[in-house]
């Protein structure tokens, strides 16, 4: 075992969360029709755990799919942008991550790794883990978020920030556009992206990676409530509430949602709000976008980044693309 210290997280995520965007996100999501919430708040510390879980799934081909195609064109990966520093985004538990940092290691030119993500124990976590495994690479981890944060990355280096797991089909398309045009100006001219994105398929086959046997997604999805009912004093009972996934093939997505089975008065005191759900009435949790390679080129050329290699087996792809100058 190694002597290194484990490294320090830097913090920029507000610490008082309930007093923060959670109240504005919460008021806005729910306050209107049709009522939603943002997914990030599915993930504290339960919610993490529940989402390795997912990953583990006979259902949830994602994590296997994007774990071959690394395996495979990780080596590609490292000589091509040579990268010194290598962010990711939402890395959670950066489990596949070490197949990229296995190969960026053999190539020799890593110096730095920045996981990011808004789960602190998560990413403290395989912080530590990272430094051991890697003893020669500067583990920086920030807690924060990226759809906030992206101005507190490293600079001056090339860098290559991944971004894994199909996390940016979680956005909804006007924020997928706000978030590439961000990251693009937070990046240098010649700084690499590496994206994971889930593709279109059968129906039958999304539905079930997100309505698996076991349950664990509806645990997942419902935990969005508990998370409310901690941070905010609400009173959702969980048990009025069903969960409800569909694909939709008019915006190619899984839309996630959860359905009050008879009339709900919530109070929600943190957000100084009241929620009336009349029976039936729905909240959407969590969209999964899915994509086709053109859609992607498209959105990344509006974004600012020239797609050089897109590699996928059909059912998952990774694209390499490179912020324009
Ligand atoms: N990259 C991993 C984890 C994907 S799950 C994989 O491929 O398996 C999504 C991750 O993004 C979680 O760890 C979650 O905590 C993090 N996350 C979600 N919203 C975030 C945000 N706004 N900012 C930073 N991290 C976020
Ligand atoms: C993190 N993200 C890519 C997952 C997905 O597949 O959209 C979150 C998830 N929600 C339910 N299952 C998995």
């Amino acid at each position: 075992m190694s002597e290194r210290p484990d490294p320090a997280v830097r913090v920029v995520l507000d610490p008082d969360r309930a007093s923060s965007s959670l109240v504005a996100d919460v008021r806005r999501g729910l306050g209107s029709a049709p009522r939603t919430l943002p997914p990030k708040w599915l993930y504290d510390d339960h919610g993490s755990v529940l989402f390795d879980q997912i990953t583990r799934l006979p259902e949830y081909y994602p994590t296997e799919a994007e774990r071959s195609l690394l395996s495979e064109h990780a080596a590609d990966i490292a000589s091509i942008t040579g990268a010194p520093t290598v962010v990711e985004l939402g890395s959670g538990t950066s489990d596949k991550t070490r197949t990229l940092l296995d190969a960026f290691d053999a190539g020799g030119s890593l110096r730095r790794f920045v996981p990011v993500d808004v789960s602190e124990a998560t990413l403290r976590e395989a912080a530590v883990m990272l430094s051991q495994r890697y003893p020669e690479l500067s583990v920086e981890p920030l807690a924060g978020d990226f759809t906030l944060h992206l101005g507190h990355l490293p600079t001056g280096d090339r860098k290559l920030v991944a971004f894994l797991g199909g996390t940016i089909g979680n956005f909804y398309v006007e924020e997928r556009a706000a978030f590439l045009g961000a990251l693009a100006d937070s990046l240098e001219p010649g700084d690499w992206l590496l994206l994971g994105t889930d593709v279109v398929k059968e129906a039958d086959r999304l539905v079930a990676a997100y309505h698996d046997s076991a349950g664990v997604t509806e645990q997942f999805i419902l935990n969005s409530l508990t998370v409310l009912n901690r941070e905010l004093g609400a009173d959702f009972d969980l048990e009025a509430f069903s969960y409800v996934p569909f694909w939709d093939p008019a915006m190619e997505r899984i839309d996630m949602r959860l359905r009050a089975e008879s009339p709900q008065l919530v109070t929600l005191p943190g957000a100084d709000l009241v929620v009336e759900l009349a029976a039936g009435e729905e909240i959407r949790v969590e969209i999964s976008t899915k994509f086709r390679p053109e859609k992607l080129r498209r959105e990344l050329a509006e974004g600012g980044f020239a797609v050089e290699h897109l590699w996928t087996d059909g059912d998952f792809a990774l694209t390499l693309a490179r912020r324009e100058g």
